[in-house]
Formats: C-alpha cells, structure tokens, sequence
C-alpha cells in the first residue's frame, strides 16, 4: 500500500495549474451515455474515481478511449442497462448513472453505492424525483430494479434539500423525457452548470443553472460533442491551505475565483493576501496565520463542505480559536482525530469542531480516513517539525491527481513509497 512521506516546513513557492473537477467530470462521463455518439470530454482529470466511471461506461458497452487528460466516449453500441455491485462500490457518484442510463434504455438495474466515509449517504430524494418521472422502482436487498414505460414524463420536482446528486440524477433522465420538467430547489453547484452547458451543447434544452429553479424541456434524442471541464474548486482551495500553512506565496493558474468567492474571505480573514484576476488567484500568507471566526459549511454559493477538512487543516496553527459547523454531512470530522495525532487541539461536539490553535504540528504516522480528510492531513504535514507518513492514500488518489509531483514542483519534500 502506497504512502506519503512528507519532510515538514519547507516553504512553498511559483506556480502551478489546477486541474478539472472531479464532481463535474464523473456526471459530464455519465451524460455521455445520453449523447448517442462521439463526446470529447477535455481537462478531464487523472484521478481513480474518473478511471471507475470509465470502467462502468465500458461495462455498458461504450468504447473509450482517453488520451492525457481527454477522455473521448463513443456510446452508440451501449448494449447493458446494468453495473455490478463491484464497480457501484467503487465510488458513491456511482448513482448518478442510474438517470442517464434509464433514459437511454427504458431500465436500470443496480445496487445501493452504500454507506461511506461520511456517513449514511441516503439516495432517497433521487428515488423519489426519478418516480415522479414516471420510473417504477422496486429496492430488493440492497438491488434497484427500474424500469420505465415507453419514455420519462415531465414533471415539477421541489427537492426538500439542494442536493448535488439529485439535482444531476433529475437533469440526466429528463433531457430526453416527454414534456417539461421543472426542478425547485436545484442544487446551483458550478459542477450542475457545467453538466447542463454540456449537455446543451449535445442538444438538450435546459434553462436556469446555476439558480434554483432549472427547467428542462425534453428532446428526442441529443449528439455527441467536445466540452471541457472547469477547473477544481476544491483542488484550487487545497492548495491555497497548502500555501497559507507555510507561510508561503504561490499562484494557482487555470482556475475560476468566482468559483471560491466565498472561500477566499477565509484565507483573508485568516491573514492572507489574496489576487484572484481573470484564469488565476496569487496567495501570499503572514508567518503566523490569525484564528477565523466561525466557519459554516452550505450548499453552494455557501462555503463548500468539501474545503473543510483542508481549511481545518490549515487553521490548526492559527493564533487563537477558530469554530468550525458541519451543516451538510453528518459525519465529516474523522480526519480531526488524525490532526490531533500531529499536535492539533481540536474539539468536536456533533455538529461543531473547535480548534484551539497550536504553534507547532510535530510530524508522526497518520492515516486518510476519507478524500479531503487525506488532503488536510497532507496539508498539516507540511507545516510539522519532522516528518509526517501519510498511509492509506487511495482515498487521495480518487481526487487529487500528481498530488506529490504538484506539491514537489512548488518547493515541498514529498516521497511516494
Ligand atoms: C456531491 C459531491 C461531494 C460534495 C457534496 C456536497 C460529487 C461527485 N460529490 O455529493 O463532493 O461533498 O455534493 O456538496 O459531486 N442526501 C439525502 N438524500 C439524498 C441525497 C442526499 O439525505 O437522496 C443528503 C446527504 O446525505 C448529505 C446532503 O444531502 O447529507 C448533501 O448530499 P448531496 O448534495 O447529494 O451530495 P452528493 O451529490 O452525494
């Protein structure tokens, strides 16, 4: 099993690219199914969750192909309205697949994706916004067995809660349905603006992304096309946490600051000098960062759950106390218990983690409990006296790609062994 080892302290510096969203690259993959034909799906990053999708379509019957970070799906010969449990397990995104499959095929059959490092992860606001599109759903021991007569009707969906998923599930089995679907409460995500921009451009008819009602009028059948993902927010975020730990200065390039707008008063308020221009965002960060108030996560434009674990990682060393509220998962603290091996002092109490900042992190043996948890752990061994093993990085690898070769080309000393 592979690790990290990472020699602490050294400061950070230059610049370095971001790379496309995982969270828009694995729905634009599923869409493809829909396209009936060639998609090029460019900026698509190098990471294990992205190399799971490709598994599936192939399972399908697409032929894919990829080439540096194009990934090209030719879904005219899909012949399979399954996955097996192995590759749903793979990643919990897994889902969004069921849309896009039904409406290509008039079926579904799958498995639950499960729990996961975050909790429960339940797909009942996807069941029940497919059902009201006219799929018959039957759950039998852990199996979803769908079906839909002739094609998917239109329908007014209001979802009790802006889920991401949901949200893309809805969209990929409508495009093609009779009528007009109207969703309430859509997720506004970047990554659903994306997956409609692509999905427009195969021929769909989708107004309103990006706000919370989205209206998708259906059309018989949509084309291939080439689209390219936008860049990583989340990726974009953890590099700046990686920066402002060290007290460095760094540019990240090929990215969207209007994307982490709400991010970047963090880092500012933390002490951080902060240049987002057009494509780019420059980071300069004080010798000792200050404590930030309260940060609450929320569904976009809110402060992403996902930067948490990284933006904790950060303020562990921060001068004062700094309060943390997890509003969207009800397990996203597992990677404290890990800091706190590196010295943190972390409080957690259900839904509220307070971290009472150290002046120093000393580097021991730790372990990713989950994707951005492994990356905050990644981030707090750069700042530690010493050196901090980091085990159990596959979970890094489903959405990081080249993160030792990204780290090492900005002055840090990482090994993969
Ligand atoms: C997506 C992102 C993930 C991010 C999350 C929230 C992808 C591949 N993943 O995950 O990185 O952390 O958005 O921004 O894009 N829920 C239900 N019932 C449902 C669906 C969701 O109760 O049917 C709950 C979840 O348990 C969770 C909350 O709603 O507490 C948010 O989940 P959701 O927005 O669906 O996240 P994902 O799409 O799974």
């Amino acid at each position: 099993m592979s690790k990290l080892i990472i020699e602490g302290k050294h400061k950070l510096s230059g610049a370095m690219n971001i790379h496309g969203a995982k969270n828009s690259a694995l729905p634009v993959l599923a869409a493809t199914i829909l396209a009936n034909g060639i998609s090029e799906i460019h900026n698509c990053p190098q990471l294990s969750d992205v190399a799971a999708s490709v598994r599936i379509l192939r399972h399908l019957g697409c032929n894919v192909s990829r080439s540096e970070n194009c990934v090209t799906v030719d879904s005219l010969g899909l012949c399979r309205s399954d996955i097996p449990d192995t590759l749903m397990r793979e990643m919990r995104s897994s889902i969004v697949f069921l849309g896009a499959i039904a409406a290509r095929t008039g079926e579904a059959h799958l498995t639950f994706p499960g729990g996961c490092e975050l909790g429960t992860r339940p797909i009942d606001l996807h069941l029940s916004a497919l059902r009201q599109l006219g799929m018959e759903i039957l759950e039998d021991g852990g199996r979803l067995e769908c079906s839909v007569k002739a094609r998917m009707k239109g329908a007014t969906i209001a979802l009790a809660f802006p889920s991401v998923g949901a949200t893309e599930n809805i969209i990929l089995a409508s495009v093609t349905a009779e009528g007009t679907t109207s969703i309430l409460n859509a997720a506004r995500e970047p990554e659903i603006v994306d997956l409609c921009n692509y999905l427009n451009k195969c021929g769909a008819r989708i107004t309103g992304a990006g706000e919370s009602a989205i209206t998708i009028e259906g059309v018989d059948s949509l084309y291939g096309c080439a689209h390219s993902v936008i860049p990583d927010r989340i990726e974009t975020v953890t590099y700046m946490a990686a920066a402002a730990i060290t007290g460095s200065t760094l540019t990240l390039k090929s990215v969207n600051p209007q994307h982490v707008a709400t991010v970047l008063p963090v880092f500012r308020e933390a002490g951080c000098a902060v240049f987002p221009s057009k494509g780019e965002i420059k980071i300069s960060a004080p010798g000792r960062l200050n404590r930030v108030h309260s940060v609450r996560t929320m569904p976009y434009p809110g402060f992403p759950t996902d930067a948490q674990a990284p933006v904790m990682a950060m303020i562990t060393v921060a001068d004062g106390t700094s309060v943390f509220i997890e509003n969207i998962f009800e397990s996203r603290y597992k990677h404290a218990g890990e800091l706190m091996r590196l010295g943190a002092k972390i409080k957690i109490e259900g839904r509220v983690a307070v971290v009472e900042g150290v002046k120093r992190l000393s580097g021991t043996q730790v372990e990713c409990t989950d994707l951005r948890g492994g990356a905050a752990l990644v981030i707090a061994g750069l700042a530690a006296d010493g050196v901090t093993e980091v085990t159990h990085i596959h979970h890094i690898d489903r959405g990081y790609e080249k993160l030792k070769e990204n780290l090492c080309g900005i002055g840090a000393v990482v090994k993969r062994v």
